[in-house]
């Protein structure tokens, strides 16, 4: 089994601190919700898939916290949390999707205890269908790549960002258990190196055969015919087949295109924001110390201006497929997106 990033027990929420990683595998536990946002806002935990999860579970535990005596009291309760929660990172969707369907549940419960059960209810039911959604993903998306295959990918879209499993790296997973030999290219991801510390920590646990790259070395692999596909996930997609993901996804897609390499994008339909267009989106702006500093280490001169955008935006003419687990969407996108969602209902 692969690592389980966030889970609920005893009434409190548990997961993996992966700002500790690669270097310690250590589990944290939180029983108020404020502590999980702040777990959000610091990458303890990350990844958009993973932070709707937590998301959910953090209005679990502002449930049970509560202190109301009647259901309207709980609700203003559960949207306070909900906008304290909504509030950490702005440009995964995974987020508000979460926060939402659990509110849209605990707005139908009869009693407080009703309500508290059934978001606990929920909120577990969406971390377990979040697996299952990954595995189906996984198969539908081994099917595009071949045995000897080398495939890039950028960030962590793995278990690490997922409640398991993973979304891009789930569809690497599943085209190994497939039987096919495949290596991996893991970009290091700078600056907060979710590709050297969580990607190839969990591909090298999970004994997938992985390289790690600069991700300066991008244009020199593609180049050198050293890789000869991309996976990548999403942190929020648009019906026009605009795709946010970290930062960086741009310049590898861009790569890609010039050296007729297909690029992928594999992602839950949670991450799919059908309202929104290109400028709506908030590129979450992280701090200068991320880029002036590697750990402790400082690498920069003193008060150097710093630019630090979290994602960046790929537009759908560099995109070969979208994998979801309702299926394959390919150019044009606003067709098969569109064709996904119709065929959900
Ligand atoms: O800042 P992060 O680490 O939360 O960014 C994560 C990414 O950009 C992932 O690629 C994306 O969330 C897809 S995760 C399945």
């Amino acid at each position: 089994m692969t690592l389980r990033t966030v889970d609920w027990k005893d009434n409190s929420v548990i997961m993996i601190d992966q700002t500790k990683l690669p270097n310690k595998l250590v589990y944290v536990k939180f029983s108020d919700y404020k502590e999980v946002a702040k777990a959000i806002k610091n990458l303890v935990v990350r990844g958009a898939p993973a932070i709707g999860v937590t998301g959910a579970f953090g209005l679990a535990l502002a449930a049970l916290q509560s202190k109301a005596k009647t259901t309207n009291e709980l609700i203003q309760d559960l949207e306070t949390a909900k906008k304290i929660l909504f509030e950490t990172r702005p440009t995964a969707v995974n987020l508000s999707w979460g926060l939402e369907k659990i509110m849209r549940i605990a707005k139908q419960g009869q009693t407080v205890s009703e309500i508290q059960e059934s978001v606990i209810h929920a909120a577990k039911q969406m971390a377990d269908d979040d697996i299952k959604i990954n595995m189906t993903m996984g198969k539908l998306g081994s099917e595009l790549f071949k045995d000897n295959d080398t495939i890039m990918t950028h960030c962590n879209a793995g278990a690490l960002a997922t409640v398991a499993y993973g979304t891009a790296l789930g569809v690497i997973r599943a085209t190994k258990e497939s039987g096919k030999k495949i290596k991996v290219i893991a970009t290091e991801t700078r600056p907060v190196q979710q590709g050297s510390r969580l990607t190839a920590f969990e591909l090298k646990h999970d004994g997938i055969d992985v390289s790690l790259i600069p991700d300066t070395a991008v244009g020199y692999t593609m180049a050198n015919r050293l890789v000869n596909k991309v996976i990548v996930g999403a942190d929020r997609i648009l019906r026009t087949g605009h795709v946010f993901n970290k930062i960086g996804t741009y310049q590898v897609a861009t790569m890609a295109k010039r050296h007729g390499i297909p690029f992928y994008v594999a992602a839950p339909l949670s991450t799919f924001d059908l309202k929104s267009n290109p400028d709506d989106v908030i590129i979450e702006q992280r701090n200068a110390h991320e880029v002036t500093h590697i750990g402790d280490k400082k690498t920069a001169p003193d008060d150097i201006n710093v630019i630090n955008p979290a994602f960046d935006m790929t537009p759908p003419e560099l995109i070969t497929g979208i994998i979801t687990e309702a299926g394959i969407a390919k150019p044009p996108f606003d067709e098969s997106i569109k064709k996904l969602f119709e065929a959900k209902k």
